[in-house]
């Protein structure tokens, strides 16, 4: 089953018809919400706002290994998650989507295993490749079905928050090799490799990151919401069509066809 992690803008899925929602306990605490089982255009999805429905929960407070254990629990196998984020190479223009590549991980206190160090021999589990790439692509070829132009790569720096970064800050991360930043993309990437999921993030671009663009005098505030709103209606078409390729649409097409939307 296919779940959808929706981030800041993305706390309900419009369009998503729902069945009925369960509260998952998990041995690490409470998820960020009870998950919503429902289908988007008949396709089965588990849906889970990470900031909490009310969009409360700060990225640096998300128990992400709560989050990423209910939905395996739940017999989750595909995650998408959709994370807002500032644009620091000069081709990730705000309103634009991207399917990153890597990850650098700038974060620090989160919970970031479910392996109990000291219960056992120490494992160390390859990581050169952060997302599944399987799912890079479904997510490509759906963000294609959806006529967006998007970015096919790009390293995705995760900084704590939930403050924004100084000039300074976006200036190291550039030189670092970042294309994008957000708050999101760690543990939560890697705690879904280590339980065994296929993930990949939609990262939806909107502003410019401190000190680039029109974000040189500061960012605002109003303009992230503006942008949020004008770009979240198209994310819930890319995950239509993506949801459609996952398990083939109601006329016949094999998963991994185009869907007609
Ligand atoms: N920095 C960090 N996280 C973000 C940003 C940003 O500029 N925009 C959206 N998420």
């Amino acid at each position: 089953m296919l779940a959808i992690i929706g981030g800041s803008g993305l706390t309900k899925l419009e369009g998503l018809h729902i069945t009925h929602r369960q509260v998952i306990r998990t041995p690490y605490g409470e998820p960020s919400g009870a998950l919503t089982f429902g289908e988007l255009d008949s396709h089965p999805v588990v849906f889970l706002a990470r900031h909490g429905y009310g969009h409360t929960i700060p990225p640096h407070l998300v128990n992400y290994r709560a989050n990423i254990w209910a939905l395996h629990a739940q017999r989750v196998t595909h995650v998408v998650s959709v994370a807002t984020v500032g644009g620091i190479h000069p081709d990730l223009t705000p309103g634009r989507l991207a399917v990153p590549d890597q990850i650098i991980d700038y974060t620090h206190g989160r919970e970031g295993n479910f392996a109990q160090f000291g219960e056992g021999p120490v494992t160390h589990l390859d990581y050169t490749w952060p997302y599944c790439q399987a799912m890079r692509e479904r997510c490509m070829a759906a963000l294609e079905n959806a006529g967006e132009d998007y970015l096919p790569g790009g390293t995705y720096a995760t900084v704590q928050g939930p403050r924004l970064e100084t000039k300074a800050e976006i200036d190291r991360l550039e030189r670092d090799g970042a294309h994008m930043v957000g708050m999101t993309g760690m543990p939560e990437a890697y705690l879904a490799r280590e339980i065994g999921l296929c993930y990949a993030a939609i990262a939806v671009c909107v502003n410019w990151a401190a000190g680039r663009g029109d974000s040189d005098a500061g960012i605002s505030a109003e303009g992230i919401e503006t942008m949020l709103g004008q770009v979240m209606g198209r994310a819930r078409k890319v995950l239509t069509h993506l949801a459609c390729m996952t398990y083939g649409d109601a006329i016949g097409t094999t998963p991994g066809g185009a869907c007609d939307i």
